[in-house]
Order: structure tokens, then C-alpha cells, then sequence
């Protein structure tokens, strides 16, 4: 067991036999001497919540998720159910241990950080009372009482999970005791969502940040836009959305697949309901990162606008939202046009999003218009740019310093790095430095660890992400039973085995290392059930990787883990995650006949 917090409560009678870990999942960072010969905590109508400064958003969301699921009011302490003073054994008065106290303390952050928290309701006043102490949640910040609220929600067991209590006649909850403190490994533990591909209703986005938030995630990539989709509404290019949010008809599996599904497809969020996601996940300690991908990527912003494609190569006017999959050819103009029609729309976009980072994508640009393009290639002589790689980073390096002129920070797919800078020659991938990227500027490693390494190495932040290990659109087991099989198979002990940071870097290189992210792409998960089969159970094996310090890869203990999964699959069904069974899909999760795309052997880019 690390270093003891100071404030973490001591149990005086901890000669007793060890009481077995709660199964967490995540799996905390060290467990205190539970209390000997006192039984599990009660909890009942008349049970409060005491929220010290700061801490009542954390109240709030404890009164109305794990209110709903117990039927408990967990009101709020009035002045004569405090403690009324920092007194950790609690008070006498009415109501003084039938408390859950809520507490930010410079001490925890001091020690655990801004996330990390102390939770104890192990130790009694001390005088062997049947009264006991309050439930205290101690955190570096609100983040860190909102992660012990997390916890205190898995002690209770599944049905805390739940969104109405299955025994309404109940006046009592029970939870067992335990002293735990805890703290994240990283402070980017993220998912991205592509919703894109294909449009997920706004109430599949806040579920999908109360599932993060019960896994202790804290960021939210929202992939906005794409060939397939632009789902974000821009109040100054309405048509983005009236022509570009949705397609007449879908491919169905593999862009090889013969199969459509012949019904148009589409949505988006309005500026409100982009305004509620955020808000909903601020209440949850979740940041929400919006990617505006460019210059690939960005057929339906072309549809929708012909004049930002490279309209003296191809009829831009005759694009449609594209219906299939892949890399597309029909990237943005290099235009001045161009940049002032994605400046204005970030505008907005940093207008709805307060978070420091804006994604700009960057991704799978084909250079082939450009280098068709007679307006590209005057574009090239006139900033004297060795190529069309050069006039990518130019592109990208043009938002850098317009986020970073607003006080934003880019991040971009790997691809960033590519190109040179022509005033910073030698600099580039895996050179001294990135291409004339302000220092800010942050990349998400996807293609492997090699962006990420170089990134780190030329002092840039790093989200890792590789594809070989966490993409969830990546099938879960060799079987041909798997819906839709595309990509390695990339099972939940491979996740669980999945190291963010490679050996590569130097201690202080990997301080570059912010954490990382598991990617959802849905190209063939056209509902919410298959996004779920897809992301779970491997997010929970991931979210365990993010969070806690585990060991080396090989030295991980993934029975210990599998153990905790038994009772974590519990919560998940009480959730209502239509997750992959451990033996296989359901019936109703196959998808025979749609073509997949499985990639058998090493993934092409290790
Ligand atoms: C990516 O997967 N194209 C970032």
C-alpha cells in the first residue's frame, strides 16, 4: 500500500482479519483496514447529505442518480445535522453519523491531486458507539468528491445502477464500510465517439456520460464531422446542417459490402442541444472536446457549400453526402474562401465548447486534388512550399495559431506532424521539432505510438489512442459470430493489457503523455446497441488502464480483474448496456451476412 494520506482514518481495531476488497472497477490505488466488528453502514430516509463548499454539484448528482435508484430523499443537513466543525468523528446531534459529508481539502490535493479523493467510513468516534462516524468523501477538488461519489455508488451494489429502487417498499439501504484512497493515473482518460458515421440522438450522448462517469472517464471526443455527416448546427451556414446532416441511403458493412440500407440517414445537435451536453457533462467532471475535422474528411461540408471544394479538379456542385466508407478524395480548397468559412464556424463552435482543446482532425487527407488543382498549386509557389504535404501543415498550422490566439489549444490526428515547416526546416516527424506548431499544440496518436513519440519528443502533449490497441470498432474475438468483424481482433484482456505510455520516451518525455482515449468509430454500428457491443466490456478493461497505476502489461493481474468483472457486468446490465457477453453475442447481437473486413495477423502498423 502507497503512502498513507494523512487524513485517511485509521482503524484502531485493525488487528482483525483483513475485510475482502469491494470490487471496484476501477480498481482504486489503496484500501485502508476496514472496522472490525461493526456492520455495514446504513442508509435511510433519514440519512443527509452535509455538501461543504464547492461540493454541491456532487450532492446534486448523488440526490438525483443514486436518490433515484435507492428512493431515498438524501436531503440536504440543516445547521443541526452538522458535525459543525471540521470534527472528524462526527456529532451527536440528530442526524450527526447518519451523514454523508462532502468536503474539498487542500491536504487530499496536496497528496492525491485535484482528482484524487479519500473516502472513509471505516473508523467510529472511537468510543465503540453504535453511532459511529459520518460517511466522509474528501476530494482535491469537486472532481475528486465526484470520483468518491462514483465509488460510494459501486459500494452500494448494482442496483444503485438503476434508475428506480426494485424494492419501493424498503426503508433501508445497506453499504459496506471501507476506507479507500484513490487517485487517477491520468488526467486525459477519454473516449471518442464518431457520430459522424453515424448520428447518435442527444439522449445517447448523455447516456453515454453518465456510462463515463461510472467508469470514472473524464473526456468526451466528439468526431462532429465527416464525409458522412455534419452534425453540429452553425448558425451562419445553415446549410451544413439542411444538406449536410444527412444521406440518402448507407452503405451496409464493408465499403466492399454489395448491401445498402436504402433508408436516408441522419441528425444533429442544435447549439441548445450541444449547450446541454456540455453542461451535462461538466455536472459529471467530464470535458467535452469537439472535433471540426479538416482538410480530409469533409465531403458533407462540400456538398453542402461547393466552393469549398477543389472546385477546377472535379464538379464540386455534383457531390452528395457521401454514402460509403473509407478514405475520400474530395478534401477542402486551400483557399482563403476555405479559411474564413471554418473560421467563422469555429467561432461558434468556440462559442458552445469551453473546453481548451479543439480537435481539428487532420486525418487521411489524399493529396490527388491538390496536386490536380491549378488553384493548390499557385497556393504552393506563392508560400514557397515544397509540396502538397507542406501545404497540409500550412492548413493545419493556420488554426493552431488562430485557437491559440483565442486562448484555445489545437489537437490534431498524428498526421499534424507531417509536412515541414519551410521557415523551421529539418523539423517534422520524428525530427527536433513539429512543423511550426505552437508550442500548445497537442497530438492524438492513432496510427501506433510513433506520432505520440515524436510529438512528446518535440515537447508537444500526447493523447494515445493507437489503433492496434483501442479502437473499439475493432472486433472482439476471431469468430465469425462477431456482427460486422472489421479490424484486429483486440479482446477485453488485450485492452486490459494495453500501456498508454511506450518505453520509448524518457520520464520527462512522458510528462508529455496527458492519457489517453479509446476511439469509436461507426461505420457499421448504426444504433445504440451496437456502439454499446462494441465499446463494452472492453471500456470498463480500459477505463481501469486510464485510471489505475497498474503494472507492466505482462505483469497485470487480469484474473483479479475478470473477478471484479463478474460483479461489474451486474452494474452494466443494471445500466441497461447491451454489452458483449464474455461467451459470445446474443441471437439478436449477430448481424449474418454483413460483410466485415477482418485483419488477420500483425495490424500493418507495428
Ligand atoms: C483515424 O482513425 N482516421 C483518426
Amino acid at each position: 500500500m502507497p503512502e498513507r494520506h494523512p487524513d485517511a482514518p485509521t482503524d484502531h481495531r485493525s488487528a482483525a482479519a483483513p475485510a475482502p476488497r469491494p470490487e471496484l472497477l476501477p480498481q482504486a490505488r489503496a484500501f485502508g483496514p476496514a472496522p472490525s466488528g461493526r456492520g455495514p453502514r446504513v442508509l435511510d430516509e433519514e440519512t443527509v447529505i452535509e455538501a461543504r463548499p464547492g461540493t454541491e454539484g456532487v450532492a446534486r448528482w448523488l440526490r438525483s442518480a443514486v436518490g433515484a435508484a435507492t428512493g431515498l430523499p438524501l436531503a440536504e443537513a440543516h445547521d443541526d445535522d452538522r458535525a459543525g466543525s471540521d470534527d472528524p468523528a462526527g456529532s451527536k446531534v440528530n442526524g450527526g453519523a447518519n451523514r454523508i459529508v462532502l468536503s474539498i481539502s487542500p491536504r487530499v490535493e496536496r497528496h492525491l491531486g485535484p482528482e484524487g479523493y479519500v473516502y472513509s467510513d471505516g473508523d467510529s468516534d472511537g468510543d465503540g458507539g453504535s453511532d459511529g462516524a459520518a460517511l466522509r468523501i474528501e476530494g482535491g477538488s469537486a472532481a475528486g468528491v465526484f470520483w468518491g461519489a462514483q465509488t460510494f455508488r459501486q459500494l452500494l451494489g448494482p442496483e444503485a445502477f438503476r434508475r428506480a429502487p426494485l424494492d419501493t417498499a424498503a426503508r433501508e439501504r445497506t453499504v459496506p464500510r471501507a476506507v479507500i484512497e484513490d487517485a487517477p493515473r491520468f488526467a486525459w482518460r477519454g473516449m471518442m465517439l464518431d457520430v459522424a458515421r453515424h448520428f447518435l440522438p442527444k439522449d445517447g450522448v448523455l447516456r453515454y456520460l453518465d456510462l463515463l462517469a461510472a467508469h470514472k472517464l473524464n473526456v468526451l471526443h466528439l468526431h462532429l464531422t465527416d464525409d458522412q455527416g455534419w452534425r453540429i448546427e452553425i448558425d451562419r451556414y445553415p446549410e451544413l446542417t439542411a444538406t449536410g446532416a444527412w444521406r440518402e441511403r448507407t452503405k451496409l458493412g464493408h465499403r466492399a459490402s454489395p448491401l445498402w440500407d436504402e433508408r436516408p440517414h441522419g441528425g444533429y445537435y442544435t447549439k441548445d442541444d450541444l449547450r446541454e451536453i456540455v453542461a451535462y457533462a461538466a455536472a459529471r467532471h467530464i470535458t467535452v472536446v469537439p472535433e471540426i475535422d479538416v482538410p480530409g474528411h469533409s465531403q458533407a461540408a462540400i456538398a453542402a457549400y461547393p466552393e469549398l471544394g477543389n472546385a477546377d479538379v472535379i464538379d464540386t456542385t455534383s457531390l452528395k453526402v457521401w454514402d460509403t466508407w473509407g478514405v475520400n478524395p474530395n478534401v477542402l480548397a486551400p483557399t482563403d474562401t476555405t479559411l474564413r468559412f471554418y473560421e467563422h464556424v469555429l467561432e461558434e463552435v468556440l462559442a458552445v465548447f469551453p473546453a481548451p482543446f479543439v480537435h481539428i482532425g487532420g486525418d487521411e487527407c489524399p493529396k490527388d486534388q491538390w496536386k490536380a488543382s491549378a488553384t493548390a498549386q499557385a497556393r504552393i509557389a506563392e508560400l514557397g512550399l515544397a509540396g502538397e504535404d507542406e501545404l497540409q501543415s500550412w492548413f493545419i498550422r493556420h488554426f493552431d495559431r488562430w485557437l491559440a490566439d483565442r486562448g484555445r489549444r489545437l489537437i490534431g490526428w498524428d498526421e499534424i506532424l507531417e509536412g515541414e515547416d519551410p521557415r523551421e526546416p529539418g523539423a517534422g516527424r520524428g525530427g527536433p521539432s513539429s512543423p511550426g506548431l505552437t508550442p500548445g499544440a497537442a497530438v492524438s496518436s492513432w496510427r501506433g505510438y510513433a506520432g505520440g513519440i515524436a510529438a512528446a519528443r518535440a515537447g508537444h502533449d500526447v493523447v494515445m489512442c493507437p489503433e492496434q490497441q483501442v479502437y473499439l470498432d475493432h472486433r472482439q474475438h476471431a469468430s465469425p459470430d462477431e456482427p460486422v468483424p472489421i479490424g484486429f481482433v483486440r479482446t477485453l484482456e488485450d485492452v486490459y493489457r494495453f500501456e498508454p505510455v511506450p518505453p520509448e520516451l524518457t520520464e520527462e518525455q512522458a510528462t508529455h503523455v496527458l492519457g489517453t482515449q479509446a476511439n469509436v468509430w461507426t461505420e457499421v454500428m448504426d444504433s445504440q446497441a451496437r456502439v454499446d457491443y462494441q465499446v463494452f466490456p472492453r471500456l470498463a478493461a480500459f477505463a481501469e488502464v486510464a485510471w489505475s497505476r497498474l503494472p507492466p502489461p505482462a505483469d497485470r493481474d487480469h484474473q483479479d480483474f475478470l473477478r471484479r468483472m463478474t460483479v461489474h457486468y451486474t452494474r452494466l446490465d443494471a445500466l441497461g448496456v447491451a454489452y458483449r457477453p464474455p461467451g459470445g453475442p446474443h441471437p439478436w447481437q449477430k448481424r449474418p451476412g454483413v460483410l466485415g473486413r477482418p485483419i488477420d495477423g500483425a495490424p500493418p502498423n507495428v
